[in-house]
């Protein structure tokens, strides 16, 4: 395969990237927005055997004459579109570059797969798409519910992507995966921000009660499905990808405390997010029926990622930079004044 993965600086993109530079071609497009780190693939471009079957375009995925260009100077015949605005407390903030890359960025590929004949297409979804699960789990055939922007423009690309198989036939495969954590995941999100908070102690601002529940999978586990579906899912199909670990926000923190051994006194119960989603659950019989299981104990995979960022401390600290705590400030400071 000659794979490209858009997105592919970002937490989610690197990690397939290392995993799919082993055995195929890869082509990264990324526009380096403030979540795009060329660290994350640094490993990659410095490996003289890896760096040989790689390339790397800074660009958008809405440049419909850059995408051209990468697929036939490239010779592309796979798509993984990781690319995204991605934060939904971002989203809550300002919508307008979740609508551009998150619905018009995926009709851009799409267009472009559709002219270069591409032999695969996988839109990376989300589970956020179904909205809240106030009882049981999300099947694929459930219906969507967005509650938030960044949902909201995910639920288009995906019902985009959709339509162009119903309509072209492209082959085109979507995927539901749950919440993510692992190394180089942009501490902006929950458990980098906690842990790398906890280290600089720093409060721990807790969205609300703390009872949200998210199903947490190892970003490993997330890239061995895709890589698994793209061998062995069928065209025109969604696959939920969920690792099985519900776990209540309070818990989550309270672990990594524990693990850091800091008091739980640094918890601070703060206002909750707008539209907050209160859990999400999906029913994954239909991956599994096809053979593909995590691998990651959640605990264990926690552990390691704590100590990941405890042994990668300038890489969090070139990210919480000024711009971002000038970000943390506009998203934090009136929930920490009015308190839950
Ligand atoms: P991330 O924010 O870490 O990375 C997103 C990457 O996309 C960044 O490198 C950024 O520079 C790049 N990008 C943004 N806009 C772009 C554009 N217009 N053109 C080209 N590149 C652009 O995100 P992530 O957590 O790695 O998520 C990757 C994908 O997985 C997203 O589509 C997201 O919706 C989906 N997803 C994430 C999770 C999760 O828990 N993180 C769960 C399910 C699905
Ligand atoms: O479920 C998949 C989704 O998971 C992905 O599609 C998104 O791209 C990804 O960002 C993530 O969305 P969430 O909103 O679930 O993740 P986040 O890390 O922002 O928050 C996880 C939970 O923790 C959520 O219930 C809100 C809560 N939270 C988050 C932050 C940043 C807090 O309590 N405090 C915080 O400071």
């Amino acid at each position: 395969m000659t794979i490209l993965i858009t997105g592919g600086a970002g937490f989610i993109g690197s990690h397939f990237a290392r995993r799919m530079v082993r055995r195929h071609h890869v082509v990264v497009l990324d526009k380096l927005t403030y979540a795009g780190n060329l660290e994350n693939l640094k490993d990659i471009r410095e490996d003289r055997e890896l760096s040989g079957r790689f390339r790397f375009y800074k660009g958008d995925i809405c440049n419909q004459e850059l995408v051209d260009h990468i697929m036939s100077a490239e010779n592309i015949d796979t798509i993984v579109n990781f690319a995204a605005e991605t934060h939904v407390d971002r989203s809550i903030l300002s919508a307008s570059t979740f609508i551009d890359t998150d619905m018009k960025g995926v009709f851009v590929l799409l267009e472009a797969s559709r002219r270069y004949k591409i032999k695969k297409f996988i839109q990376i979804s989300t589970d956020e798409v179904y909205g809240t699960a106030h009882h049981g789990a999300f099947k694929e055939t459930d219906p969507l519910n967005p509650s938030n922007p960044y949902s909201a423009s995910k639920a288009g690309g995906d019902r985009l992507a959709f339509a162009y198989w119903k309509t072209y036939k492209l082959p085109i495969i979507i995927t539901r995966a749950s919440n993510n954590y692992g190394p180089y995941q942009h501490p902006e999100k929950f458990i980098p921000l906690f842990i790398t908070n906890a280290i600089e102690d720093l409060k721990l601002p807790l969205y609300g009660d703390g009872k949200q529940e998210r199903d947490w999978i190892h970003v490993e586990d997330h890239c061995a499905a895709i890589d698994f579906i793209i061998e062995n899912g069928q065209d025109g199909e969604v696959y939920n990808i969920g690792g099985g670990n519900e776990k209540y926000n309070i818990d989550t923190a309270l672990f990594i405390l524990s693990v850091l051994e800091k008091d739980k006194s640094m918890i601070e119960n703060v206002k909750d997010r707008e539209g907050h989603d209160r859990r999400y659950a999906l029913d994954c019989t239909k991956l599994k029926t096809l053979g593909w299981l995590p691998q990651i104990n959640f605990e264990e995979g926690l552990r390691d990622t704590i100590k990941w960022y405890e042994m990668n401390v300038s890489w969090w600290k070139q990210i919480k930079n000024d711009e971002f705590k000038k970000y943390y400030q506009t998203q934090y400071n009136h929930r920490f004044a009015c308190k839950n």
